[in-house]
């Protein structure tokens, strides 16, 4: 056995379509993660959530964050130096749209000078318009599980699309309806922390009804934005070739995976559906699939990690503990399962370009003499980026790829505690030092032009 050895740089074949000057690169964040600024919007649901007892491991809140409510300028000069073409980054909706309904023009403002200096940089601005933090006041009224919510989301979009005219690349409706809606509303581990099988696929049909409504006003307010949502999978296998395992890694890819992509694309949901109590469905109203199958300019896909399903006697699918190697998340790092994602996503549905909209990994970083040598996430980057690579070779239509994330963030249920960032940030002084993942980010995108 040969010493298994950390990538330094991130490579690429030489001729691959990941090394032309109009491959997409960029480094993505999300408004709650790091804005702060708390005092200049209303409540949402996740600093109710965080003061909640035992819901953030280390009890901590985004109060503060990143401060990137105050430190924007520098840090968007901070991104303009890692030699990004594109910055992912999202719009809080309770700092842009009053409880009355109307746009809140200083929120406005705070994303307008983003958004110019930005472009003022030639830097494409991707911009999600919901990642998780829905305004607390809406959620009063039943949140997600509220079908007047899914209204409410396409007004704002309708709105806020008309104030960033110009000035956008593209947009994305909702980042990761999985998790808003399984992890918020079923398993009750992030905002608000409804639990229950009944509600999952409630909220699900309700945020991907929101999505298809957005989808409508931006196709007619912003005709020349590559306008498209922003999934997540976790790939599923089985534990192994029994009939049984098998079974039961295709219950639970349709229950986390397709249920999210099969309505948008085939307009339908899994037949699984047939195989859920009555209870747990989602309210569907006649025309509700038409509007969520509304064409896709782009799909944006998130990847992280697998996950290995075994057959179980009372349940549909039993998840067996990741195998190493893990990052410090806990998440197995088998970039293989990249490639046969987008593989198989391609073969599956008629897709739009895709963008991998997030992708990344936790590393238990040290800052030492001011620098933070992340070999791991290197290699971890190294391997995934080349996963892309033997995806595009295999035909698939992958346009671009952001890093997650910029710099270490509010990390959702784990608090400050797991570092995703290729920015080290300080949170006693909110420093920013550039790890080696970073700098070697920089190379890979600056040495193709
Ligand atoms: C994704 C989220 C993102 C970040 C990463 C690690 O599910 O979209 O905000 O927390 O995971």
């Amino acid at each position: 056995m040969g010493k298994i050895s950390m990538m330094d740089k991130l490579s690429l074949p030489t001729h691959s379509a990941m090394l032309s000057a109009d491959f997409i690169y960029g480094v993505a964040t999300a408004s709650f993660q790091i804005e702060g600024g708390i005092a200049n919007r209303l409540p949402c649901i996740w600093d109710t959530f965080c003061g909640k007892e035992n819901t953030i491991i280390d009890g901590s809140n985004g109060d503060v964050a990143c401060d990137h409510f105050n430190l924007w300028q520098q840090d968007i000069e901070l991104i303009d130096s890692l030699g990004v073409d594109a910055y992912r980054l999202s719009i809080s909706w309770p700092r842009v749209i009053n409880e009355s309904g109307e746009l809140n023009q200083e929120g406005v403002n705070y994303y307008l000078a983003i958004l110019e200096a930005l472009k003022a940089r030639n830097i494409k601005a991707f911009v999600t318009l919901y990642h998780w933090d829905l305004p607390q006041y809406l959620e009063d009224k039943g949140g997600w599980l509220n079908r007047e919510t899914a209204y409410k989301f396409s007004d704002y979009a309708d709105k806020i699309s008309r104030a960033f005219d110009g000035l956008v690349h593209a947009y994305a409706t909702l980042n990761e309806p999985f998790c808003s809606a399984f992890l918020g509303y079923e398993a009750g581990i992030h905002a608000p922390g409804i639990k229950g099988k009944e509600f999952g696929k409630k909220a699900a049909h309700h945020l991907l009804l929101a999505h298809g409504l957005a989808m409508k006003v931006l196709a007619k307010n912003s005709p020349n934005t590559l306008n498209g949502i922003v999934l997540n999978f976790t790939p599923c296998y089985p534990e192994s070739d029994s009939q049984q395992d098998k079974q039961a890694s295709d219950f639970a890819d349709d229950y986390f995976n397709q249920w999210y992509i099969k309505p948008i694309y085939h307009g339908q949901y899994p037949d699984i559906l047939k195989q859920l109590p009555a209870e747990h469905h989602p309210d569907i109203q006649e025309g509700d699939m038409a509007i969520i199958s509304h064409p896709t300019d782009f799909l944006g896909v998130n990847f992280y990690t697998r996950a290995i399903y075994k057959a179980c006697n009372n349940e549909h699918f039993e998840q067996i503990p990741p195998p190493a190697p893990i990052t410090d998340i806990g998440w197995e790092i088998y970039p293989k399962a990249f490639s046969e994602l987008l593989i198989t996503l391609n073969n599956t549905y008629d897709l739009p370009p895709i963008y991998i909209t997030e992708n990344g990994a936790a590393m238990a970083d040290e800052i030492i003499d001011d620098s933070v040598n992340d070999l791991d996430r290197v290699d971890y980057y190294h391997h995934h980026l080349n996963a892309v690579n033997t995806a595009i070779e295999e035909g698939v239509d992958v346009k671009g790829y952001f890093a997650w994330s910029l710099m270490d963030n509010f990390e959702w249920a784990e608090g400050y505690s797991k570092r995703f960032g290729i920015v080290y940030v300080d949170y006693n002084t909110q420093k920013r030092t550039i790890k080696a993942s970073g700098n070697a980010y920089k190379e890979l995108i600056t040495s193709r032009k």
